[in-house]
């Protein structure tokens, strides 16, 4: 229902609900935005719109429609959603289309409001001196700001809901930092038999207890090695349950529950839900009992997590209502785990969590439970949100290219250190830092070294006229950026530096 075009007075409504209800199960839902892609026979480029329609990935859309007309394509969503979704597909759609002189001005330039205060400058601006010092001497490299990484840790450790922050070091285990954040009090949420070993090596003084491992499709060797150094241990998989029984008989554990529905901001992330492969559907947690019992396995923590870069608060609280409801079932409990996932903003208009608003979602979610259960201790296991920011990739321009009038930057090093462009489209802020005050005029695609038409950093971005020797910083790359990198054509990934 469009206010504009009906009357919407709240007994109006609610005598269509009523009369609704006669006929259906009735819910309303707003209040609503509608995002409508308008153009031509806009079915004939529905593959060109991919990028556009990565956007959605993290929303909540209620309706999608195509008028029969095939003039547009069109999205309900949450009302607060709608401002950023039109701008930013402005960004995606308009602007980077070339021959700008025809459509004019962006969205941007056109409907930017003014800023609100002062905000506070990102510290690679303030630091952009230290940076380009760093930066005379290596043609590329990951740089980390200490502070940046504490600050992060402050706001976690402030929810005054969360007992326990564990970082999930696959983001970014540099040594350094699991030692910054083990002195923040943080613990950590470790994948594998190596990160656990590289936890215990970085920092020897850690209690085991401050590690949770979370291993998916292990060997059981691995599990067999986990117990007997009596590192705190996370099943996934009735399987391990059932036929590995005895190896756990008489042990404290963790389950991994899927709570069924998976989000994130991009599908390779979203770790819920049949299609994933992690957890056991919340439907089975009976059958998690009987196996549990069955070998006196005591079962004193639940975790689930639903994926990776999630804007939602609701996200956490439905994980954490959830898990709370089965501790009837598991009178060991003593710690429900709600994952990780805590989304950073990607710097072009995206809005950052609301931490308090999560403080707020999680206790209710705790206080509505009651009892015994209010008691139970909640951890959260975010990596990205405690290094994402502090990050930053610095490459050396090498060479420039323009074919027709597509314009290109190459830089020293591409998607062998930072794959997440390529791999998820994901978009990372690029400056040319030796040119910050210089006006962003020179639309221009950013790419690597490495021999796959994938390898770019960004496509499309607005640059001040770029010159071979300049150094291109790319923002928000602390968090599965060295992480993930690699040999590829047998290019060193970019050493990796602290402030
Ligand atoms: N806990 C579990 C069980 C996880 O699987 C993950 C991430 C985390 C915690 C931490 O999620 P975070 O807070 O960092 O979102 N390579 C992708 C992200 C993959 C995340 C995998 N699991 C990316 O670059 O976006």
């Amino acid at each position: 229902l469009d206010p504009a075009a009906n009357a919407l007075d709240p007994v109006l409504v609610q005598r269509l609900v009523t009369e609704l209800s006669g006929l259906c199960r009735t819910q309303l839902i707003g209040p609503c935005a509608s995002v409508s892609l308008v153009g031509r026979n806009i079915r004939a480029i529905l593959h060109r719109l991919g990028e556009a329609f990565e956007l959605f990935a993290d929303q909540r859309i209620y309706l999608v429609s195509q008028a029969a007309n095939d003039l547009n394509f069109t999205f309900v969503v949450d009302e607060d959603q709608g401002d950023r979704l039109v701008e930013e597909l402005h960004e995606r759609l308009i602007q980077g289309v070339r021959g700008d002189e025809v459509l004019g001005p962006s969205w941007q330039q056109l409907f930017a409001p003014p800023p609100a205060a002062a905000p506070v400058p990102v510290w690679w601006r303030t630091r952009r001196d230290e940076l380009l010092a760093l930066a005379a001497g290596h043609e590329c490299a990951y740089v980390y700001d200490r502070d940046t990484v504490r600050a992060a840790a402050g706001q976690l450790r402030a929810l005054q809901s969360v007992d326990q922050v564990l970082y999930a070091l696959k983001a970014n285990p540099h040594a350094e930092l699991l030692r910054l954040l083990a002195a923040e009090g943080l613990g950590f949420e470790c994948v594998s038999r190596g990160e656990v070993e590289h936890v215990l090596s970085s920092v020897p003084q850690l209690p085991r207890e401050r590690i949770l491992f979370t291993p998916n499709f292990a060997a059981r060797e691995e599990y067999a090695w986990a117990l007997e150094q009596r590192i705190p241990l996370t099943i996934d998989n009735l399987f391990v349950l059932s036929q590995w029984g005895e190896l756990l008989r008489g042990r404290e554990v963790f389950v991994r529950i899927d709570t069924g529905t998976g989000r994130g901001h991009h599908h390779h992330v979203r770790t819920a839900g049949a299609h994933a492969k992690f957890g056991i559907p919340i439907e089975e947690a009976e059958s998690i009992a009987e196996l549990a019992a069955c070998h006196a396995i005591r079962i004193v923590g639940l975790h689930a997590h639903a994926g990776s870069g999630v804007m939602d608060v609701d996200n956490w609280a439905d994980i954490a209502t959830r898990l709370l409801a089965l501790a009837q079932r598991f009178p060991d409990l003593r710690v429900i785990d709600v994952g990780g996932g805590l989304g950073v903003p990607d710097g072009h208009g995206q809005h950052g969590l609301e931490l308090g608003e999560l403080d707020t979602v999680l206790s209710a979610s705790r206080q509505s439970a009651g009892g015994r259960r209010a008691r139970i201790a909640l951890w959260l296991e975010p990596g990205r949100f405690l290094v994402a920011a502090a990050g930053v990739l610095l490459a050396r321009v090498t060479q420039i290219k323009v074919k027709d009038d597509v314009h290109y930057v190459g830089i020293a090093t591409g998607m062998n250190s930072l794959i997440r462009p390529a791999l998820y489209g994901a978009w990372h802020e690029i400056v040319n830092l030796t040119r910050l005050d210089e006006p962003a005029t020179h639309t221009t695609n950013v790419v690597g070294p490495i021999c796959e038409s994938a390898d770019f950093l960004g496509h499309d971005r607005l640059l001040p006229a770029t010159h071979p020797g300049d150094v291109l910083l790319i923002a928000n790359a602390g968090a599965y950026g060295h992480a993930m990198s690699s040999r590829y054509n047998l290019r060193e990934p970019a050493p990796e530096l602290l402030l």
